[in-house]
């Protein structure tokens, strides 16, 4: 079973870095997910690691053999590589039925009929279509095609697969569905993943690790909860999580206490976790704090206002407004506050993250506080 290293990987189609010295290692049997807003590199390197796009500089090598070299001059065919792809157009073969779709790969393999019968009947089992074997894809649905698409891509036994936003055509119900699919199908085929999408959600989900990437430069590689709670920096941890991270712009003060920050007509302390933070006196930073770690807490001194509730069944998302900010927090279970209700509110532990406000980096975890 392969594992995928990238070394120094570069694209540039032009002056302009697509992909920007990429290294990256992808573990064998991982479900690495490459994530980040539309025109960071995605697909780029997906394409450069199937060999379908050049780099313009580095190595990559598949299961210990080098399958692209700027300095060797090494570059293996696609077809030579062992991977399968699935790409956002799954465009299945209109005039063939699920299951011609699904031998066609194994035909031009040359295997024998009982076995491309045997294989198509296990591949109809494993994506829960048994019933649709002698189906045309017109007569499908668009999460059946998916699966008819992923079957056929899963023929070969692939070690590796890659696919490119696989799920962005179906509705949210059938997206969430398929997301379990491709988790058991990850565990039973033991295949190494290679996931792009600009979905965080599905990428949190999905992944053993995850990518995220910002205009061709990797920001952070890391197990997806390790990025959730503890971002590289601001962007990260901006781009993951829904409701999204507040933020909170201030100067801050070395105190006995801790950091005192001022920030938008407050007066906050920050203590730092065991690990500490240094920052000069008068530094520029960003407090950074999950919804969820902001609690209503009438037993709190603290006291803000209702902005707005915004319940939808299972949580309620909370905007306050504390001293100039307007806070979001998140509480399980439907709650209405009426508008401008005054409540008492306290931060969880130490979930607060201190950003450079500069470079945007995390300086470490704290506990925040209002003084
Ligand atoms: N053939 C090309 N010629 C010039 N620029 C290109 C070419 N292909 C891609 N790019 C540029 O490279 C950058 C990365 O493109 P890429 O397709 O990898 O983005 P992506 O992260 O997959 O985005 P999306 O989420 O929108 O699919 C983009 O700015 C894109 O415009
Ligand atoms: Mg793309």
């Amino acid at each position: 079973m392969p594992e995928i290293i990238l070394k120094n990987v570069t694209k540039m189609y032009g002056k302009f870095a697509a992909v920007d010295n990429l290294n990256l290692t992808i573990a064998d049997g991982g479900f690495v997910t490459l994530l980040g807003p539309s025109g960071c590199g995605k697909t780029t390197t997906l394409r450069m690691i199937a060999g379908l796009e050049t780099p313009t500089e580095g190595e990559i090598s598949i299961d210990g053999k080098v399958v692209f070299s700027s300095e060797k001059g090494t570059d293996v065919s696609p077809a030579k590589r062992d991977v399968g792809f699935l790409f956002q157009n799954y465009a299945l073969w209109p005039h063939m039925t699920v299951e011609q779709n699904i031998a066609f790969g194994l035909e031009n393999m040359k295997w024998s009929k009982d076995k491309i019968a045997a294989r198509v009947t296990e591949l109809l089992g494993t994506l829960k279509i048994e019933s649709l074997g002698k189906r045309y894809p017109s007569e499908l649905s668009g999460g059946q095609q998916q699966r008819v698409a992923i079957a056929r891509t899963l023929a070969t036994n692939p070690s590796v697969l890659f696919m490119d936003e696989p799920l962005s055509n179906l509705d949210a119900k059938l997206r969430t569905e398929m997301r379990s699919e491709l988790k058991r199908l990850h565990a039973e085929t033991h295949a190494t993943f290679v996931y792009v999408t600009h979905d965080q959600l599905e990428a949190m989900t999905l992944s053993t690790k995850t990518c995220l990437m910002k205009e061709g430069i990797v920001q952070q590689y890391a197990p997806p909860l390790e990025v959730y709670n503890n971002p590289a920096n601001a962007f990260v941890g901006d781009f993951v999580g829904s409701p999204t991270m507040n933020f909170i712009d201030g100067t801050a003060q070395n105190t006995p206490g801790g950091l005192s920050v001022k920030a938008q007509g407050l007066d906050l302390l920050y203590t730092p976790g065991a690990a500490g933070v240094t920052v000069a006196d008068g530094a520029k930073v960003t407090l950074g704090i999950r919804p969820e770690f902001i609690r209503i807490d009438d037993s709190s001194r603290v006291k803000a206002k209702i902005y707005a509730a915004l319940p939808s069944g299972m949580e309620t998302i909370v905007k306050i407004s504390l001293g100039e900010l307007v806070l979001t927090l998140v509480v399980f279970g439907a709650v209405d506050y009426p508008v401008d209700a005054e409540v008492g509110i306290s931060f969880a532990g130490e979930n607060c993250i201190l950003f450079d406000k500069e470079s945007g980096k995390n300086l470490g975890l704290g506990k925040l506080t209002v003084v």
